[in-house]
């Protein structure tokens, strides 16, 4: 038995099957749970890392708070695909790698952003809403066909969502510098500069990283560029999202609705909380990516990362590539 003890923070049971703890078990690692919850907070962060040689991380801060007393962590692998909680300068500096599951997830998310804008355009939580208290009424909705669907950033779940909107025949636009045109065109897209997204698309579903440049990057005036009566879709992260500014939008009826799997405050309070209250407004708690295939995926693409680095080899899906400089993993 190897002296490395491994952390799980996020579910240890997927569809009756353990699949991080089965692959920590055949290498012959310890690990121990500890289940993360939606109240989860900086100082658990702490105090789980205590002695813990790796992480399998839900979204927790990893920084200079929370890393100070975890001189053994060698390994942070982030049980999604999003690494915005984690510094990576910092975990760089202390040698720490950090991994993340991109592509296992894509389907999963890409079906939420469509059960959301179905949701959303047909009402289908006010429906409910009415049904069960003895109301029968809801406002019109429209076929998505005969709609236009804009996505801001194409990516692996991005271009998931593009094969969905095209097998219900709707016209897409994308708006994505970091991607080539000639690929977006092959998925049945058209790529678009961000005028043209905002001007013509009568939904807009968000599929970019949080990052220093893209906080806050639907605000008042990307909303008020959007057509009269558009939706908004988010199942990216909460902080793309000037909230204030969203729920103005929604207020005032020159945005239709939204759907929102994300809010920059998670459970949401604030202006998080009356946001999801609007009646307008769909919303599902983070869940992007929680169904058995894709946390099956995940947890075994994170778990294998984790075994790689403690038996000293490189990972496949390193996020800070320059920390690899500092260590001799083969
Ligand atoms: C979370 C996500 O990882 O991929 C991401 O970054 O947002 C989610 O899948 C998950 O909710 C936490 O375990």
């Amino acid at each position: 038995m190897s002296e490395d003890r491994c952390i799980i923070t996020v579910g240890l049971e997927v569809g009756h099957r353990r699949p991080a703890a089965d692959i920590f078990d055949a290498a012959g690692i310890g690990w121990t749970h500890k289940y993360g919850g939606p109240h989860w907070n900086d100082d658990a962060t702490r105090a789980s890392l205590e002695g813990a040689s790796a992480i399998l991380a839900g979204g927790e801060n990893f920084d200079a708070n929370t890393l100070p007393d975890a001189t053994k962590l060698k390994v942070i692998a982030r049980n999604g695909v999003g690494y915005d909680k984690v510094n990576l300068d910092v975990c760089t500096e202390r040698g720490i790698v950090v991994t993340y599951t991109p592509g296992v997830m894509a389907d999963a998310v890409a079906d939420l952003s469509f059960a959301l804008l179905l949701a959303a355009v047909r009402h289908i939580a006010t429906g409910d809403r009415a049904v069960k208290s003895g109301g029968y009424d809801v406002p019109i909705g429209e076929d998505l066909p005969s709609m236009t669907l804009g996505l801001l950033g194409c990516g692996r779940i991005g271009t998931e969502t593009v094969r969905r909107a095209k097998g219900f025949r709707m016209r897409v636009l994308v708006h994505d510098p970091y991607v080539d045109a000639d690929s977006l065109r092959e998925i049945g897209a058209e790529p678009v500069d961000r005028a043209t997204l905002l001007a013509e698309s009568d939904a807009i579903s968000l599929h970019v990283p949080l990052s220093a440049d893209s906080v806050n990057v639907v605000n008042a005036e990307f909303l008020r560029a959007m057509k009269q009566g558009s939706y908004l879709i988010n199942t990216a992260r909460g902080g793309l999202v000037d909230e204030n500014a969203l729920l103005a939008a929604l207020q005032s009826g020159h945005l239709a609705g939204a759907g929102l799997d994300c809010q920059a405050t998670e459970p949401p309070v604030g202006v998080s909380a009356e946001l999801v209250a609007l009646d307008n407004v769909v919303a599902s708690p983070h869940t992007g990516s929680l169904t058995i295939t894709a946390r099956v995926r995940m947890a075994e693409m994170a778990a294998r990362s984790m075994v790689d680095v403690l038996q000293g080899r490189v990972p496949e899906q390193v996020v800070n590539h320059a920390v690899l400089n500092k260590l001799n993993l083969q």
